[in-house]
């Protein structure tokens, strides 16, 4: 049936219900940015921007933007365009950050004309793509700091001006063979140009240049670089000190063919850091070690290093941090057998180094280590004589280290530890007292060993506890009994002895709570309808993981604080069963962001959203097959502000008809179906169509008709109204009235009565929540749990283009009860006591007459009933109840109507 909305009071409904989309286009607001961050990714989006637009398969730019809000800060455009036009973007003076991932091949001139605002610039290409810039293409983004070219070549370009503002150059996967080239190319980077002064920039990344092998000796004189980044280019590390430079204090490198540390360079600039990634450096020449002193920061990662040279730390005096992760680096020699002077490195990354052991006295010389990385590697036995020294360590990672044992005090002599790592490890190690006189410790991440004896010892000043079990294994006993301080907590695996009732009182801060694995299961009621345990009043972040084997929904209700929402995984993978949104999510009443991925949701109905008052953003990922039920357009509460259907289909029904020209209305939900929604036709399984067109040609066409009329009814009942109604209401009425008397001796001679619905249910709109969650489900839903009744409701089922009293005296009957839930609101409204008074009268204009029945949603003096005398000689005792919300008293309430429905009449 048609949709159609005939009073006045719901037409306040119209723009709220409204969507729109920008078809190729994915708007966010930069603070939920992480929720499609992946379609971001070639853009160097900033959370911190309000308004972010990322469009693909541009092929008409101008269409394409026209689409675009005018306020976003950031744009991410990619497709097949090659020339950008003049005032490409003058729609957008506020844009801030820009990136451009197309076919190029030209920038017109004033092609960026008017991005005076503009921050960064990304231009994203094919390494065959050819981009020729203007001269004066780039010199009035006044703004810009940050501009980076990757992929596309720019040889063709000369002499382009750079603005003044510019911090950061990045050409990169390009085809630049000589550094030279860069400086004809940009002009300003060199001494001597038109501008006078040589340019000093924070970055040059000439990265992944893979043909990058030349540098002409002085290319870059006169350039002052903080920081320059060269890996994976074929460039000679040596040449970085012809070319000119006059300033670098960091440099980064990747070069599989490096034998030995860039001393030369190192020297020549006095580097502050060096970063070296997968080299063939192996050992390091002691010689090489004498030109380090300035270093502050060494990376050494995937070097083949073994030994280190003696002296090492001592070379390097102002040295704060060291990476040496993935080689075989011989620790002892780090402190050189505890003979080395003390140094003051802060910061020690040994990870993936396949240690076995660590001697005693190896970290001797490191008082003032903070942190110390050792996950990844084959340690076997640590005892408290290992970390003798290290007074000021705060982080300590030993994850990954498969069978580690641990001493009895091996903590001992770490009285600053702040955060400590051993999961994926398979601990030996007595949890009574492991962690005992750890007074300091925050952050604890721990993989719960399978022995006794069962009762892990925490300090009480945890912020932040992840906890990892082994399925099948006897349940912890936590101790303490309150965590007065624990923001975090994540649990893998359920495996805790925790009492459900008072665990507000255990975690009384809880902020974050992760869910992963099983553990969501043991935190459920195990009754008909399964929900969510935990009561945590402060509880903001949930995030759930199951296993895919759970066989029925959670129902996550009753956090009043939450505001951010992810289920995943929670569908069975064996009995896959299609949910419906309200069996995921119960009453949350701040709930901003929903994400559900792979939940197996597939109806999503206002019954739902009208319990999630604060929801802004939904986000459906891997879920195919959702049905927008059409109870959505009316969603009175609201429906949130963004809907991304990422990896999501809708289903190919009728029941999606309307969804189609919902999108096509006017702004408040912005909805975005990022993957191509097909429908395949059922018979002879021919090629797949577009689905809303397809619905559209193939579902009735009630909708749309309706809906004009709707409208047009709708606006002639606003301007006559308040004249008409009196009068109206009247000769409807008596038509009405006439039309039953009719119907009913037409009944009477025997002619079949055939009822169109069994229940006309009568409410007014303040009523509609109660209707809506609690009697349609029982009376609408499937048997055996729901009645499978018809229902006819006015704002649904009415149809389009007819008066309101005929709408109300047809349906009526057409019913064979009619249910007037009644309030001291619905008293007042004129709607609900003409439809009282209709009933009452046909109670008496039908020899036949369809049953009446009241229900009372609150106390009302039975004298403000209209035409109370006629009733309640006409009303007989049972034909009136009383809702109480108690669960006892509902299951009279059910109990009674139930029976009234079965026998009408
Ligand atoms: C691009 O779209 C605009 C507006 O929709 C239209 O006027 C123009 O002709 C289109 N250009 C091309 C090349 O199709
Ligand atoms: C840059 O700004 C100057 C002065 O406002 C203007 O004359 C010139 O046309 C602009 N150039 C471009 C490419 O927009
Ligand atoms: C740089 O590489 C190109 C080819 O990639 C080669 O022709 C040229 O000789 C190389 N130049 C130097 C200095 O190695
Ligand atoms: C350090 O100890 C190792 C064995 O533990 C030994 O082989 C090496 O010679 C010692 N080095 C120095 C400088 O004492
Ligand atoms: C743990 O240590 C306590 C005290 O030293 C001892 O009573 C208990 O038996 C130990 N448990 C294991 C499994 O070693
Ligand atoms: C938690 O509840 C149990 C029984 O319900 C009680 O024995 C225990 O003392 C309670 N713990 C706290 C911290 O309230």
């Amino acid at each position: 049936m048609g949709k159609h909305l005939l009073l006045p009071g719901l037409l306040l409904s119209l723009p709220m219900t409204a969507a729109w989309t920008a078809s190729n286009c994915l708007v966010t607001e930069g603070s939920r940015l992480p929720l499609v961050s992946r379609y971001f990714l070639l853009c160097p989006m900033d959370s911190s921007l309000p308004f972010l637009a990322s469009c693909i398969l541009v092929t008409n730019l101008t269409q394409t933007l026209e689409a675009v809000p005018q306020h976003v800060e950031g744009l991410c455009l990619s497709g097949s365009i090659s020339v950008l036009p003049p005032d490409a973007f003058s729609r957008f003076p506020g844009l801030k950050v820009l990136g451009l991932n197309l076919h190029f091949t030209q920038l017109l001139p004033g092609a960026l004309r008017g991005l005076e605002q503009l921050q960064r610039l990304h231009f994203i290409g094919r390494r065959t793509d050819f981009l020729y810039l203007p001269p004066d293409a780039l010199g009035n983004l006044s703004s810009l700091h940050h501009l980076a070219f990757i992929g596309p070549c720019l040889d063709g370009s000369l002499g382009v001006r750079l603005p003044p503002s510019l911090r950061w150059l990045g050409v990169t996967y390009s085809c630049l063979q000589n550094v030279g080239v860069l400086a004809d190319i940009f002009p300003d980077l060199v001494l001597g140009s038109s501008s006078g002064d040589a340019w000093s920039l924070d970055t040059l990344d000439l990265s992944f240049n893979y043909r990058l092998n030349m540098t002409r000796p002085g290319a870059l004189q006169g350039l002052q670089l903080r920081t320059l980044l060269l890996a994976d280019t074929k460039m000679e590390v040596t040449a970085v000190v012809e070319s000119g430079l006059q300033r670098l204090d960091v440099l980064s490198v990747k070069k599989p063919n490096m034998v030995e540390l860039p001393a030369k360079v190192i020297a020549h600039f006095e580097l502050q850091e060096l970063h070296l990634q997968l080299t063939r450096i192996g050992n390091i020449a002691p010689e090489a070690l004498s030109s380090c002193h300035s270093l502050r920061s060494l990376t050494l990662q995937n070097s083949f290093l073994s030994d280190l040279p003696p002296g090492f730390l001592t070379a390097m005096p102002k040295l704060q941090t060291l990476n040496l992760a993935a080689n075989k680096v011989k620790i002892a020699m780090l402190c050189t057998n505890g003979t080395e002077a003390e140094s003051g490195l802060q910061t020690l990354d040994l990870s993936q180094n396949g240690l076995y052991t660590i001697p005693p006295d190896t970290f001797s010389c490191l008082p003032h280590l903070r942190e110390l990385l050792l996950q990844d590697n084959k340690l076997a036995y640590l005892d408290s004589q290992v970390f003798q020294g290290l007074r000021k360590l705060e982080t300590l990672d030993l994850s990954g280290n498969l069978h580690i044992a641990l001493g009895e005090d091996w903590l001992a002599s770490l009285p600053a530890l702040t955060t400590l790592n051993l999961l994926d490890t398979q601990m030996v190690l007595n949890l009574t007292f492991a962690f005992r006189d750890l007074e300091r410790l925050h952050n604890l991440r721990l993989r719960l060993p399978s022995g006794p004896p069962w009762k892990l010892l925490l300090p009480v000043g945890l912020v932040s506890l992840e906890l990892h079990t082994i399925s099948g294994m006897k349940p912890w006993m936590l101790v303490p009994d309150v965590f007065p301080v624990l923001q975090t907590l994540t649990l893998k695996g359920w495996g805790l002895q925790l009492e459900v009732q008072n665990v507000s009182k255990i975690f009384p801060v809880l902020h974050q709570l992760s869910l992963l694995g099983n553990s969501l299961e043991a935190l459920c009621s195990q009754g008909t309808s399964s929900f969510f345990l935990w009561q945590l009043p402060r509880l903001k972040q949930l995030w759930v993981r199951g296993s895919g084997h759970s066989l029925r929904p959670c129902c996550i209700t009753g956090l009043p604080s939450l505001q951010e929402l992810k289920l995943q995984g929670l569908q069975s993978r064996a009995q896959p069963r299609p949910v419906r949104l309200e069996e995921l999510v119960g009453e949350l009443p701040r709930l901003e962001v929903l994400q559900l991925q792979q939940t197996g949701l597939e109806t999503l109905s206002a019954a739902a959203f009208q319990r999630l008052g604060s929801l802004q953003v939904l986000v459906l990922d891997w879920e195919k097959g959702i049905v927008l039920d059409d109870s959505l357009q009316e969603q009175s509460p609201q429906m949130p502000q963004y809907m991304y259907f990422l990896i999501a289909s809708l289903a190919c029904q009728c029941a999606n008809a309307w969804v189609g020209h919902w999108l096509e209305r006017s702004p408040r939900t912005y909805v975005h179906i990022v993957s191509p929604q097909l429908c395949q036709p059922e018979a002879g399984g021919g090629s797949k169509s577009p689905l809303f067109p397809f619905l559209r040609s193939h579902c009735p066409k009630t909708l749309e008709l309706g809906l004009f009329l709707g409208s047009f009814v709708l606006v002639l009942l606003l301007i006559f109204w308040p004249l008409l109604q009196e009068a109206r209401n009247w000769i409807r009425y008596l038509q009405a009235l006439f039309r039953a008397w009719l119907q009913g001796l037409r009944d009477q001679r025997g002619e079949d009565k055939l009822f169109l619905y069994d229940v006309f249910v009568s409410h007014c709109r303040q009523d509609q929540g109660w209707v809506v969650q609690e009697l349609l489900p029982t009376l609408e839903g499937c048997l055996p749990a729901g009645w499978g009744l018809r229902v006819c409701l006015p704002e649904r089922d009415f149809e389009p283009g007819k008066d309101v009293a005929d709408n109300v005296a047809d349906s009526m009957v057409g019913s064979r009860v009619m249910l007037c839930v009644l309030s001291q609101e619905a008293l007042c409204t004129p709607r609900c006591r003409l439809e009282l008074r209709l009933a009452t009268s046909f109670l008496l204009a039908a020899p036949y007459p369809p049953a009446l029945l009241l229900v009372f949603l609150e106390p009302v003096s039975l004298h403000h009933l209209p035409r109370y005398h006629r009733l309640a000689w006409l009303l007989r005792r049972g034909d009136y109840y009383m809702w109480y919300k108690g669960d006892e008293r509902k299951d009279n309430f059910w109990a009674w109507l139930g029976s009234r429905l079965r026998q009408p009449g």
